[in-house]
């Protein structure tokens, strides 16, 4: 940061070579000095890597947080990168469950879950499985661990459809399916009638797997899973629907439901009523419940199956003991404080969505839910929007090229309960005075 505040200019890059290496404390250099290989692989990322460096909101050093409020260096910014979604990350309650967990099991069990699972997984295994109605589940790390693992293992030889924006984990999951001979076709996001097309035009192959995300992390929307679960029935298929971003949020409906997310936060298929049939659900707590682990709600014969099949069942480090108590602390907030905890969330992206909506903004957002993407009409203006809402105390999810299209490149606001209401409010007056400045996509005029 330079005096003012603002992010340092960066010197012309150097080639690694060109940088004299440090002696190091043996007295051996650490690397040879003239690194063609380096620089060679340095060049193929090239743009990546200068995107991280023009962006002060990508691989920031957070110095401090108080609430929703963070501090890099000397400026202090509203986050709205968090995807905290209930705020559970600040629930004195949740936090205080933590030491009770630690002193009795210590911080860290070390066997992965085949060698043995400290008797909290059992736990959340169970209450996850209440929660969501369904079959049974299966915990492990994190959903990247669970598509690396678990796609692969589901398609086998067979054929992946997979949905043209599913989120990047689900793509490099079907890759790994596809280097263990997989074909993967993709259809168009949110089309069910070229999906349809595609399977009726592929010769049949078993077995085949339709993967798509739940509530969409980039446009908030959630997909038709009434449309996508009937294809998948008419054509023997299994639907892998990751929705990461819908457990905690939307959930069943009920006749006295508080807000429109509908209730217990218990995810996409209970929220839209449909049945797990010829379906398993991706989801994750390190999202809404702010912990390091993740689920896959699945029948029990394909759990005990998956026990011996996907490698981080078998070989990886288990989440920390922290992450199982809260864990298990959110599940019981859930049950006792979620659903105001929801209407209030829900109230929140409201009061935003109105007001984007009032200053002729447009996102792709339809569904009220907390994430709202704000696309650029030019995307060559990504570095200097990144910088105009950084300066203006405004931390967001930058969405730029080559992380996404071109055509997609915008930047990302998530609202959790946590976030106040004036902090939305100034957020509305930045993206006020962003609009003046920048060519943000307009909403569409309405059909007459
Ligand atoms: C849709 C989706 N799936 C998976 C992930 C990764 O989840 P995890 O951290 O549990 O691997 C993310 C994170 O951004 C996501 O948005």
């Amino acid at each position: 940061m330079d005096d003012h505040g603002s992010p340092q200019r960066r010197a012309p890059r150097r080639r690694a070579s060109d940088v004299p290496t440090p002696p190091s404390p043996n007295g051996r250099p650490r690397r040879r000095r003239a690194d063609g290989w380096l620089d060679r692989w340095m060049r193929t990322v090239a743009d990546l890597d200068r995107l991280k460096d023009s962006h002060p909101m990508l691989d920031a050093t957070i110095d401090e947080q108080v609430g929703r409020r963070i501090r890099i260096g000397d400026r202090w910014l509203t986050d709205w990168a968090s995807c905290n979604y209930l705020g559970f990350d600040l629930d004195e309650e949740i936090i205080e469950s933590i030491p009770a967990y630690v002193s009795r099991w210590g911080t860290h069990p070390s066997w992965s879950r085949l060698l043995g699972n400290p008797r909290p997984y059992l736990e959340i295994e169970e209450r996850t499985t209440e929660l969501l109605g369904s079959e049974d589940v299966l915990v492990l790390p994190t959903i990247t661990h669970i598509h690396l693992s678990v796609i692969p293992v589901l398609v086998g030889d067979g054929t992946l459809y997979l949905d043209g924006r599913a989120h990047k984990t689900i793509y490099d999951g079907a890759m790994v399916a596809a280097g263990h001979g997989a074909t993967v076709v993709r259809f168009r996001h949110e089309d069910p009638e070229h999906l349809e097309e595609l399977l009726r035009a592929n010769p049949p192959s078993s077995p085949r797997v339709i993967a798509l995300d739940g509530v969409n992390s980039m446009t908030g929307n959630p997909p038709d899973l009434a449309a996508f679960l009937r294809i998948a029935r008419e054509y023997d298929c299994l639907l892998y629907v990751d929705d990461a971003h819908g457990f905690g949020v939307v959930g069943e409906r009920a006749p006295d439901e508080p807000c429109a997310y509908g209730i217990r936060g218990n995810s996409i298929f209970r929220h839209q009523g449909v049945s797990y049939d010829h379906a398993v659900l991706v989801g994750g707590f390190s999202k809404a419940y702010s912990s390091l682990l993740a689920f896959i709600a699945l029948p029990s014969q394909l759990k005990n199956t998956l026990k011996v099949l996907a490698p981080p069942y078998l070989y990886s480090g288990p989440s920390p003991v922290a992450s199982l108590a809260t864990v298990l602390a959110g599940l019981h907030v859930n049950a006792t404080r979620g659903d105001a905890i929801r209407a209030d969330l829900a109230r929140k992206t409201r009061r935003l969505l109105d007001a984007l909506h009032r200053l002729g903004i447009h996102t792709p957002n339809t569904s009220g839910y907390p994430i709202i993407e704000v696309p650029l009409a030019n995307h060559e203006e990504i570095d200097a929007v990144g910088r105009y809402l950084f300066e203006r105390g405004q931390y967001a999810t930058m969405a730029a090229y080559p992380l996404v299209p071109k055509d997609e490149v915008g930047f990302r606001i998530q609202v959790t309960a946590a976030n106040t209401d004036e902090q939305i409010d100034e957020l509305v007056d930045v993206l006020a005075s962003l609009r003046d400045h920048f060519q943000l996509e307009q909403v569409p005029a309405l059909a007459t």
